[in-house]
């Protein structure tokens, strides 16, 4: 997020707006805890993770009467456009702002390591989430393969498998659980038989955190009766949140939240920014939540024959 908000004040600077950090998300604008931002604040910031303003979740916010709050004081602050970076809520944030808020403009850019808003092929953190697992799992599969162990190898998203299944497919998983598709138990043990009825001695199956069968732990409980071995489980947590975010990433963030400046000096508002193929895309806010992310199928289909 520190690239997108160095992006977004460097390239306001030079368009002459005066640019305000939100300190601490929405409830920021209720506690009016604005930080004035020039060129020279984002220094060094780029290879940075998180967001050097912070963040939070704020109950008051999605009231009625913090909403309203919330335009009184961007109204009374004088501001005319409002940048969000966040996910699906942040987005709905946007979206209940802007019917009591109509004296400025609101982008979203989408910012989350599940990867699962809508209208972009890639929200900010997401690659670094992924790649921040898979340096994990690489070391896991050393003492998988060493001890001819099981591992269940539980990444992040409560809702959302896009960690799991590109983790999975990057690192050679033997299987991948997602919430999105139904899991059985019965055939995920068959898997992990018949890769040892074949020869293979370790198996790596990464399970997302919000699978309906349950987390790694419960799923390895699950699993006691029907695979001999048994399964170590192994949880990542959030390691995968922080730390230098990947050029991939950077290049992102930093597109986007300049684009999010070009769409401000064409007055657009109640958007969405994000990027589709190598296309920069708008998105109306209520299609970010509305609009379903679908994991890429080919993931989930061909996970079991790329594994041997
Ligand atoms: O939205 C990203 C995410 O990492 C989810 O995958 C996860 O379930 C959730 O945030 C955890 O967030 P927290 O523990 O900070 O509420």
């Amino acid at each position: 997020m520190n690239a997108c908000i160095r992006a977004i004040v460097r390239i306001g600077c030079k368009q002459r707006f005066q640019v305000y950090g939100i300190v601490g998300g929405y409830q920021g604008i209720l506690d009016e805890a604005y930080v004035f931002l020039d060129a020279r604040s984002v220094a060094k910031i780029i290879h940075r993770g998180g967001t050097i303003l912070t963040t939070g979740r704020s109950e008051e916010f999605k009231t009625k009467a913090g909403l309203k709050k919330a335009a009184e004081k961007l109204k009374k602050k004088d501001i005319n456009a409002l940048i969000a970076v966040g996910g699906d809520g942040t987005m709905r944030g946007l979206y209940e702002l802007g019917k009591r808020w109509k004296d400025g403009l609101l982008i979203g850019v989408p910012g989350t390591i599940d990867n699962d808003v809508f209208g972009t092929d890639h929200s900010i953190g997401f690659d670094t989430a992924v790649n921040n697992a898979l340096v994990a799992i690489d070391k896991i599969r050393d003492t998988a393969e060493a001890f001819s162990r099981v591992f269940l190898i539980e990444v992040m998203g409560r809702h959302s498998g896009a960690i799991a299944a590109h983790v999975g497919i990057a690192s050679g998983a033997s299987a991948i659980i997602i919430p999105e598709t139904p899991t059985d138990l019965d055939e995920l043990a068959q898997i992990i038989i018949e890769e040892r009825r074949k020869g293979k001695m370790s198996s790596i199956i990464i399970v997302a955190e919000g699978d309906e069968a349950g987390d790694a732990t419960a799923i390895a409980s699950k699993l006691t009766d029907k695979v001999e071995e048994g399964c170590r489980v192994s949880i990542l947590g959030y390691i995968q949140r922080g730390g230098n975010p990947t050029h991939c990433d950077r290049i992102l963030a930093t597109r986007l939240g300049a684009y999010a400046i070009d769409c401000i000096l064409e007055g657009k508002t109640g958007i969405m920014v994000g990027e589709s193929g190598r296309d920069l895309v708008e998105t109306p806010f209520e299609d970010t939540w509305k609009k379903k992310k679908h994991i890429e199928e080919w993931m989930l289909e061909r996970i079991t024959d790329l594994s041997s």
